[in-house]
């Protein structure tokens, strides 16, 4: 607790210099301890459901080699260059995504309004926690249905049964729900060193070890070489234009861009870390994640002679088919569950941490207080989602509208952040960072060669842009 009380006093004591504080901030206030720590928190952001239960069945429905190859090509063209941009207007802030901005647009002369880009990206993280939480509670209800034996040797209706029994049950919704934001709330009311970093140093070893022996297993047990043909061998006529588009929407959500996230984080970088090599690094072992996580999957999708583009469902009925067939499943299926819930655990964290941290500076609260609270309504926010998987299931509150015709709360929350709100941010880190921030400035963060530079500043500012802008159109219409 004493942790506690010492990081909101530095966060306070921070708060009343203005331009000046924006050199001396970082020294005031708990920082990650070492290169290492931040490349483990910010992995633990990205790495989440995104690369375990999407990347896969985005693939799978995408029809393989060829969409990785995009999805491949967006990471390293939209998505390093991203990250590198919040990770820098954090750090060189010093404060939450907010305060950072505005701090930046009033030492640089810039419009004030810039900071809104904060508020969107904390706002987004919020809603999205609100039902992130709800499917990291089905990761842990599926360790309990996995562990007990119930899918051994189940045929695929029952299977379905089992999950559509899940989603039909709010009370056991709820009960998952909750213990997923307490765990969540857990870590991030420790504070950065002895909260965040010391969960993440635990959890991401210990998920790469599960990731690694569930590989092993596919790979011995499963039809491994069609898996890596599959995912490797680029069939171009498989591809779409709605593929491409996915692939790169995909890129921002599995590098937790545009959600004031890797901003917030690059507020508790020290000031000699290079932001190019870490970002590199995280995105490297993002996508390295995802791509073990397809070679855990598919070869047992394969050798069961189920369906890859089995859709949103793929984990959690397809999967759970074949373990009830596969010798020892059980075990290995739990393992896989439990992957999945510190994968979802450590992004939690990440998604609850910007509006903590903004809570604390703006309204001088202590971290505790803005935990629970900034916690608590993002649970009550929660049992929406749930409600809407069941007794609202046909509560459409925006049905009026032509596009959300059908859509549920849970359907609309989805909807409106990684379709608006998150390409929006994005596009707009992207604007501030090629346009708008002060030159200077950003080569002194970044401290790259001028080669470098150059290729970072042209990318941010014509190639990421467009790209996102054509996302953003296409995902409105
Ligand atoms: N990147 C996380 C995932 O892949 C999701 C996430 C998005 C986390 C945005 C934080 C912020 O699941």
């Amino acid at each position: 607790m004493s942790v506690t009380s010492s990081d909101s006093a530095s966060h306070s004591g921070a708060l009343e210099g203005s331009s000046a504080a924006l050199e001396g901030s970082n020294a005031q206030r708990g920082l990650w301890s070492s290169r290492l720590a931040f490349i483990l928190a910010a992995t633990g952001s990205a790495v989440g459901l995104g690369n375990i239960w999407k990347f896969p069945y985005v693939t799978g429905e995408n029809g393989g080699g060829a969409f990785v190859l995009v999805y491949l090509l967006c990471i390293a063209v939209v998505g390093i260059p991203i990250m590198m941009a919040e990770v820098m207007i954090g750090r060189r802030g010093g404060r939450s995504p907010v305060k950072s901005l505005s701090l930046i647009a009033e030492r640089d002369r810039l419009n004030p309004a810039w900071k809104l880009v904060g508020a969107i990206g904390i706002l987004a993280g919020f809603l999205i926690l609100s039902f992130y939480s709800v499917i990291g509670g089905w990761a842990i209800s599926y360790v309990g249905t996995t562990a007990s034996g119930q899918l051994t040797g189940q045929t695929a209706d029952a299977v379905g049964a089992i999950f559509s029994g899940l989603l039909s049950d709010p009370t056991t919704l709820l009960a998952w729900h909750t213990l997923f934001m307490a765990l969540v709330m857990v870590v991030v009311v420790r504070g950065v060193r002895s909260g965040l970093e010391r969960a993440v140093s635990i959890l991401m070893p210990a998920l790469f070890v599960l990731l690694l022996i569930v590989v092993g297993y596919a790979m011995t047990t499963g039809h491994f070489g069609q898996a890596v043909a599959f995912l490797f061998q680029p069939d171009f006529s498989k591809l779409t234009t709605s593929g491409i588009l996915v692939a790169l929407g995909h890129a921002f959500f599995t590098l937790s861009l545009g959600m004031a996230v890797m901003m917030a984080y690059g507020s508790y970088l020290p000031k000699n870390i290079s932001i190019a090599k870490t970002s590199m690094t995280v995105s490297v072992i993002d996508t390295g994640v995802a791509l073990l996580a397809g070679l855990a999957i598919f070869p047992i999708v394969f050798a069961n002679g189920l369906e890859p583009g089995a859709g949103p469902g793929l984990i959690f009925q397809t999967l759970p088919l074949a373990f009830g067939q596969m010798p020892m499943g059980s075990l290995f299926g739990t393992l896989f569950f439990v992957l999945l819930i510190f994968a979802a655990w450590t992004s939690g964290i990440s998604l609850l941490e910007p509006i903590v941290e903004w809570l604390e500076e703006r309204k001088g609260m202590n971290r505790t207080v803005s935990t629970l609270g900034a916690g608590i309504v993002c649970w009550a926010l929660g049992i929406a989602s749930i409600l809407s998987l069941n007794l609202w299931a046909d509560f459409a509150p925006l049905g009026f509208v032509p596009m959300l015709e059908g859509k549920t709360i849970f359907d609309l929350l989805d909807f409106f952040t990684a379709n608006i709100m998150l390409p929006l941010g994005g596009l707009l880190v992207a604007l501030f960072a090629g346009w708008v921030m002060s030159r200077e400035a950003m080569e002194k963060e970044l401290a790259l060669s001028p080669g470098m530079f150059n290729l970072w500043l042209i990318t941010v500012r014509f190639i990421t842009p467009v790209a996102v802008a054509i996302v953003f159109i296409y995902n409105l219409m």
